[in-house]
């Protein structure tokens, strides 16, 4: 995320999320009918772990508090020249930048980060990377069960049924790769070595390659493609959008049930899982899923006070005896992004923000006719990506991961972004507040010196490899400023890990919030399975590492005993 867009993005202000709204101003009321699983958020945790679930045979509802996004769900968002298409901005890779431009009615709105409140999640609205984590990824920071070895099955089931593309346009050419070839021939000549990234995820060291991207047919694909389509498939499955999840319903540590918010077109009321042995699954993201269990009663105490205060959950927030005492929302870590630009005469710039108003007519033809050409890929031009791992003064190998792509403050333009991955230890704190929103507190950025060494090293060996390209000019850092007072400087990006994994009882003075089963500490049946539960950082776009987290958290759950249904906090 660059800083500029959040500004943009706040200053954003129609509403087609509000005309939505007031055009269905009524809410069906849920029947009586419960579910085995109730899975709650539909980003890339809750719709793979949603596809198992009701694989394996059980009744299973999935709650997207958004509307539909991509057209074979019956998404309505479209620019004017996909009028009469099956398409919606969700599935064209090159509309992908939109969420900058307008994010309204497909950003959420009570979180100060960007995040995607669409059936799909963060999958339907970002760029399609689609990346297989490094061994290190796993085994630096998740805890028994959950390293590498252990994913080894999870991960080629996950890149079975999405293989992703390093070239999304069906005539399998790449369109505009200047910026690729100036970028990735430089690094080549100071002894970075190409990879096809999916086929080597361990090389990370001085490597550079072609993204990859989850696309598929010269559309978004992902899971909304794939795993939901089989979910769907089935009568046990369930999906409704537009339904806000208010809050758990439990009696001590076993959840009955999900009230809902009238969102003005999904469901209102109270629904039941199955009596006994329904679950209840949290997808709803780090902020999301964290604001579920804070108004659930599930949180560290000053946490819970705040909701306690709330006008909208005070006067029926579960009562203090009642709740559960976790450090939720602790232990928030997050790549530091670090924004770098340079120009160079070969680069050349496609204006995909252009092409939501007025595509280059032949270029939406070929799209529309074939998926092909620029706009079968993503905005805007992505690539390279390129990896260092770097060893602090602490012994800790630190793996850097750099975006690059077309655009900046000349058409000549490459931004290019360097994400601090695996062997980060910074780490920062999201709170809730009196209007329950979430905010990042404490930002997690660049706090532990080795850190920021790692960062500032990176910036000096990317410029050392740059050094013989010529006509390459740098714009920021300019060539005045060091590294280091460049790296001081600048503010970094989103968020994502707030419900930690571990075997250390977060109730007891640990640091967890779930179990090594996912089920979070002092209830019999609930669970988180997103993002949240990431102990640490992986390196780069976590979306694969997700799908893979709920492949292999939908196996431990399905082989637990059934809920003791008894549990108490
Ligand atoms: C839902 O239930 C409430 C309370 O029972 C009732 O007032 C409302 O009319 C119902 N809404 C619909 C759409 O049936
Ligand atoms: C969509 O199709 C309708 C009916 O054929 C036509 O009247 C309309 O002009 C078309 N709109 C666009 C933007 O192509
Ligand atoms: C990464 O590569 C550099 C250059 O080849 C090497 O000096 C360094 O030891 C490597 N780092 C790790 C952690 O393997
Ligand atoms: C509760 O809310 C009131 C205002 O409604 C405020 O004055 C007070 O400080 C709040 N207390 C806590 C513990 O947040
Ligand atoms: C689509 O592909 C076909 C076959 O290659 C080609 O003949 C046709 O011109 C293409 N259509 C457009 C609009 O590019
Ligand atoms: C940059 O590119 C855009 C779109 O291709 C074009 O409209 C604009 O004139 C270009 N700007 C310059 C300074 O060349
Ligand atoms: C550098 O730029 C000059 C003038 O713009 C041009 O003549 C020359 O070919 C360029 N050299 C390279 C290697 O791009
Ligand atoms: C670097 O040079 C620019 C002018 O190009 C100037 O505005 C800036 O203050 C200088 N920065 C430092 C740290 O010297």
């Amino acid at each position: 995320m660059r800083v500029s867009s959040k500004l943009a993005f706040a200053a954003t202000a129609v509403s087609s999320w509000l005309q939505l709204a007031s055009a269905q101003a009524t809410c069906g009321n849920v029947s009586s009918q419960s579910y085995d699983y109730i899975v709650i958020g539909s980003g890339a945790g809750g719709i793979p772990i949603a596809d198992r679930l009701s694989e394996a045979g059980h009744s299973v509802l999935l709650i997207e508090k958004g509307p539909p996004s991509t057209g074979r769900w019956g998404g309505t968002m479209k620019p004017n020249w996909l009028v009469n298409t099956s398409l919606t901005r969700f599935d064209v890779p090159g509309l992908c930048n939109q969420i900058w431009a307008d994010p309204t009615g497909v950003s959420c709105t009570d979180v100060d980060q960007m995040a995607g409140c669409v059936l799909g999640g963060g999958t339907a609205v970002n760029a399609g990377l689609w990346w297989k984590p490094h061994p290190d990824d796993w085994d630096t920071n998740f805890p028994t069960g959950w390293q590498s070895k252990d994913l080894v099955g999870p991960t080629e089931k996950v890149f079975s049924r999405i293989p992703g593309t390093i070239a999304p346009s069906m005539d399998g050419k790449r369109y505009l790769s200047q910026g690729f070839d100036m970028l990735g021939s430089s690094l080549g000549a100071a002894g970075w070595k190409y990879i096809v990234p999916n086929e080597h995820p361990e090389l990370k060291n001085r490597t550079y390659g072609h993204s990859t991207f989850m696309y598929s047919g010269g559309e978004r694909g992902g899971p909304l493609a794939t795993y939901l389509v089989s979910a769907a498939s089935r009568k046990q499955f369930t999906l409704w959008t537009n339904t806000v999840a208010r809050r758990l319903v439990r009696t001590g540590g076993h959840v009955t049930g999900v009230e809902l918010e009238c969102n003005g077109a999904g469901h209102a009321g109270t629904v039941s899982v199955t009596p006994g042995t329904g679950r209840v699954i949290l997808s709803a993201g780090a902020f999301g899923s964290a604001k579920l269990l804070f108004r659930s009663g599930i949180g560290p105490v000053d946490q819970l006070n705040i909701v306690k205060n709330s006008t909208l959950d005070g006067p029926t927030m579960i009562s203090a005896d009642q709740w559960i005492n976790l450090p939720v929302g602790y232990n928030l870590n997050d790549h530091v992004g670090t924004d770098i630009e340079v120009s160079h005469p070969d680069v050349v710039f496609y204006d995909y923000y252009g092409a939501w108003k007025a595509p280059i007519i032949s270029d939406a033809d070929t799209y529309l006719a074939n998926r092909t050409g620029p706009l079968a890929q993503a905005a805007p031009n992505i690539g390279p990506i390129f990896w260092e791992v770097i060893k602090g003064a602490d012994g800790i190998n630190r793996h850097l991961h750099w975006q690059s792509r077309v655009e900046g403050i000349v058409n000549t333009s490459m931004t290019i972004t360097q994400y601090l991955g695996t062997g980060s230890v910074s780490r920062g704190r999201m709170t809730i507040t009196r209007q329950l929103n979430t905010i990042v507190s404490t930002p997690p950025y660049l706090r532990n010196e080795h850190d920021k060494a790692a960062v500032i090293q990176g910036l000096i060996n990317f410029q050392e490899s740059m050094k013989a390209v010529t006509n390459l000019s740098w714009i920021t850092p300019k060539s005045n400023v060091t590294a280091a007072q460049f790296v001081n400087s600048v503010p970094a990006l989103p968020s994502r890990r707030t419900a930690k994994i571990g075997t250390d009882d977060g109730r007891t003075g640990g640091s967890a919030v779930v179990d090594l089963n996912t089920k979070v500490y002092g209830t019999d049946n609930l669970f988180v399975v997103d993002a949240s539960i990431f102990p640490g950082m992986i390196t780069a776009n976590p979306s694969a590492a997700i799908v893979i987290v709920s492949e292999h958290a939908a196996t431990k759950i399905l082989a637990l005993p059934p809920p003791a249904a008894v549990a108490k906090a």
